[in-house]
């Protein structure tokens, strides 16, 4: 029974405008990837990590799991044009013998352990994917253009994070199918799996702005 991590850290960070890859970008004294590598490696729960870095900056990533000691890192892959790929090319190197694979954007550098063990227990209860999600505060609307077509209900609504975790045989076959979703969770739910959710955690904001690097530095 072993746990392996992937995490996708091949994003260009366009939308926060730096002059390198997000997951280099400074988080406190080290680049933001060392935040969730380091919280991942000291996990009981986690038995190895697949890195999925930027194209380029694979080299970079194995000197940051040296220099943060982060033993677990077993491999270190350039990413792919989209998360999607990114993870598929990780989880080509995750052994037949895993049983379960949480997957983790290393844009959401407060990864806490409680977390981590929300979203594997459920596995054993026959679930192929668990997600962690947060109910919508806000009224959502669906819109085209600066139309707004119709309020949703909101109570039907969550917001869903990372760390995700799932069956290792069914995110195989999940990503087999050569599609593209935000979230693994969603290439799942089209392969006909049964995904379910449990509470997430507020501090789990994705950096995707500036400021959003600033409040989770903050948050440190
Ligand atoms: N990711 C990845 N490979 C890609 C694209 C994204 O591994 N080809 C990862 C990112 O590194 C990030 C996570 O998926 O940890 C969520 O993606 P996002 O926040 O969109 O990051 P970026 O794609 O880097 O940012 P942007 O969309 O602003 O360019
Ligand atoms: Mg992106």
């Amino acid at each position: 029974m072993s746990t392996w991590a992937i995490l996708a850290a091949a994003g260009s960070g366009e939308r926060l405008g730096a002059d390198r890859p997000k997951a280099f970008v400074a988080l406190g004294e080290l680049p933001l990837l060392a935040t969730s590598m380091e919280r991942l490696d000291e996990s009981d729960w986690i038995d190895a990590i697949v890195v999925a870095a930027p194209p380029g900056w694979e080299e970079p990533s194995i000197l940051l799991a040296e220099e943060i000691g982060a033993g677990k890192v077993s491999a270190v892959v350039p990413g792919g044009a989209t998360r999607a790929e990114s993870v598929r090319l990780a989880l080509a190197e995750v052994p037949d013998d895993a049983v379960a694979v949480l997957v983790h954007d290393a844009a959401r550098p407060l990864v806490g352990d409680e977390v981590v063990g929300r979203v594997l227990t459920p596995l054993a209860e026959g679930w192929d994917g668990v997600v962690p999600a947060l109910a919508v505060a806000d009224t959502v609307k669906r819109v085209d253009g600066d139309l707004v077509l119709e309020t949703l209900d909101r109570g039907d609504l969550v917001a869903v994070q990372t760390p995700q975790a799932f069956l290792a045989d069914t995110l195989r076959r999940a990503l087999a199918g050569g599609g593209d979703a935000t979230d693994c969770a969603g290439l799942v739910e089209a392969a006909g799996g049964r995904v379910r959710w449990v509470e997430g955690d507020p501090r789990l904001l994705k950096v995707t702005t500036k400021a959003d690097l600033e409040r989770v530095s903050a948050w440190l």
